[in-house]
C-alpha cells in the first residue's frame, strides 16, 4: 500500500459559525461525571496536546482549576510496546496530579492492547483515552487518528481489546473522535455508539472533520447531536477560548463536560476562570505581564524536573509556552527573540525580571482563538480506504507493518 489517496478540501474552506455570540443566559446546570470508579468533580478535561500537555503543563492548569480531568499528550502505541525512552518519559505523573490520565494512539490493534497491558499491569494511569481525532497527515495517511473510525472493523476491536484489558483493573477507557474525514463521510454516530457498546465510559466530540483540520468552526449542534443519541456522557470540544464558551457550549449541547485545547495555550488560569463560571461565579483571572512572568519561571522549573535536570531542554520546550504567554502584551521583538535563545533557567529569570511587571492583561486577547487556527489543504489516506467502512486482509497486513513510532501532532 505505498500509494495514497487524498481528498481534496477545497470545497470544506466554506464553514458556517453554528453558535451565536449570545452571552449564555440562564445558570448552567453541570453535575460531576463519573468514568467509572475515577470522580470528575468539575466535568472539564484539559485536552491532549502533543508537545503541550506534558506534566509540568498539566500540573499548572490543575492548580488553577482543581478537580478537573487533566490528560497526556498522546503515546504511540509502538513506541510504549519498544520503550522508547521519550515515550516513558510521556507517561510521567507529577505526585500531586489526582487522576492519571494517559492517551494511547495506535492502528494496530495487537499493539494497542500490548501498550494497554503496559498501563495495567506497571499502574501507570487511571484513565486511559483512546485517540480517533489526530488529523495529521502522518498520521492519517496510515489510517490513524481520525481516519480510524471509518473502518468500523478496526474502531471496534481496538477498543473491545484496550477495554478488556482495562476493565481488569477497574481502569475507565474512553474515545475522542472528530465529525468525520470530511462531511461526505461523517463517522462520528457510529462511532459513539460502538464506544458506547463496547464499554467506553464517555466520548470527547471535537466537532471538525479530519478535512476541516483546525480550521472554520467546531460546528456544536453536532456535539448536540451525540448527547441526545447516547447514554454514556459525551464531552463538547472545539473552540472555547474563555468561560463563558464553556457555558455555552453546555447550555447549546448540553454536554456532560467540556474539553479544552488550544484556549489554554499560555493561559493555564482558563481553568480556574472555568470553574468559577460553572459556579455561577464572574470572577476571572486577568494576570497583570509580571503575574504571567512568575508563571513562566515556574514552569521553566516544573519542565526542568521533567527532563531530569536539563536546563537546556526545558527552556527549549518552553518556547512555545513562552509565545503563547506573551501573546498580544507589549513585550518587544527584542525581548521575545532573546526569550528563544535562553538556554538555562537563569537565563530564563534575567528576561522575565526585566519585563514590565504592572502591564495589565491584553484586552484584545482575552477569550480570543489562539494556536493553530488553519485548514488542512488535503486529507491524506491509505489507498482505497474510502472505499468500504471494513478493512480487507490486504489493507490490515499493509497497514499494520507500518505503525509510526513517533506520530506526533
Ligand atoms: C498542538 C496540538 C496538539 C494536539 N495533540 C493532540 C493529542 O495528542 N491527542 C488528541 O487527541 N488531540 C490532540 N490535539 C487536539 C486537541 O486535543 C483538541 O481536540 C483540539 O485542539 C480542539 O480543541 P480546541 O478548539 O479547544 O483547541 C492537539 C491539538 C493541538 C493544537
Amino acid at each position: 500500500m505505498s500509494e495514497e489517496a487524498v481528498i481534496d478540501c477545497a470545497d470544506e474552506t466554506v464553514s458556517v459559525d453554528p453558535r451565536t455570540d449570545a452571552k449564555p443566559t440562564s445558570a448552567v446546570r453541570i453535575a460531576p461525571v463519573d468514568l467509572g470508579p475515577v470522580h470528575v468533580e468539575t466535568p472539564v478535561v484539559l485536552s491532549p496536546m502533543a508537545g503541550v500537555t506534558n506534566w509540568p503543563f498539566r500540573v499548572l492548569c490543575e492548580e488553577y482549576g482543581p478537580d478537573g480531568l487533566y490528560v497526556a499528550e498522546m503515546i504511540t502505541a509502538r513506541a510504549l510496546v519498544a520503550r522508547n525512552p521519550k515515550a516513558l518519559r510521556l507517561c510521567r505523573f507529577a505526585p500531586g496530579e489526582r487522576i492519571r490520565s494517559l492517551q494511547l494512539y495506535g492502528v494496530n490493534p495487537g499493539i494497542v492492547e500490548q501498550a494497554a497491558r503496559i498501563v495495567v499491569d506497571e499502574d501507570m494511569a487511571d484513565h486511559v483515552d483512546l485517540n480517533f481525532g489526530c488529523p495529521v497527515p502522518k498520521v492519517t495517511r496510515r489510517g490513524g487518528g481520525s481516519a480510524l473510525p471509518w473502518k468500523t472493523d478496526l474502531f471496534r476491536e481496538i477498543i473491545q481489546r484496550v477495554v478488556r484489558v482495562c476493565d481488569e483493573a477497574n481502569i475507565p477507557v474512553t474515545a475522542k473522535i472528530r465529525v468525520g474525514i470530511d462531511h461526505d463521510h461523517e463517522t462520528f454516530h457510529e462511532a459513539g455508539h460502538i464506544a458506547q457498546e463496547e464499554g467506553c465510559k464517555a466520548v470527547t466530540l471535537h466537532a471538525r472533520t479530519t478535512a476541516e483540520y483546525y480550521g472554520g468552526h467546531s460546528d456544536w449542534s453536532r456535539i448536540g447531536e451525540l448527547v441526545s443519541e447516547l447514554d454514556i456522557p459525551v464531552f463538547g470540544n472545539g473552540d472555547i477560548w474563555g468561560a463563558d464558551d464553556a457555558l455555552a457550549m453546555v447550555e447549546q449541547t448540553g454536554c456532560a463536560g467540556v474539553a479544552i485545547g488550544r484556549g489554554c495555550q499560555g493561559r493555564p488560569w482558563l481553568f480556574a476562570d472555568i470553574k468559577h463560571a460553572f459556579a455561577g461565579s464572574g470572577e476571572r483571572t486577568n494576570p497583570t505581564l509580571g503575574e504571567v512572568g512568575r508563571i513562566i519561571v515556574r514552569h521553566a522549573q516544573l519542565l526542568t524536573e521533567f527532563y531530569d535536570g536539563d536546563e537546556r531542554m526545558a527552556v527549549h520546550d518552553l518556547r512555545k509556552h513562552v509565545a503563547w504567554y506573551l501573546k498580544g502584551f507589549p513585550v518587544g521583538g527584542a525581548t521575545r527573540r532573546a526569550f528563544m535563545e535562553c538556554e538555562s533557567l537563569a537565563d530564563v529569570e534575567r528576561e522575565v525580571a526585566q519585563l514590565d511587571q504592572d502591564a495589565p492583561y491584553p484586552e484584545r486577547v482575552v477569550d480570543k482563538p489562539r494556536g493553530r487556527v488553519r485548514f488542512q489543504k488535503k486529507v491524506h489516506l491509505p489507498y482505497g480506504w474510502l472505499d468500504s467502512r471494513t478493512t480487507t486482509h490486504e489493507e490490515r497486513e499493509a497497514l499494520f507493518g507500518d505503525d509510526p513510532m513517533d506520530a506526533s501532532y
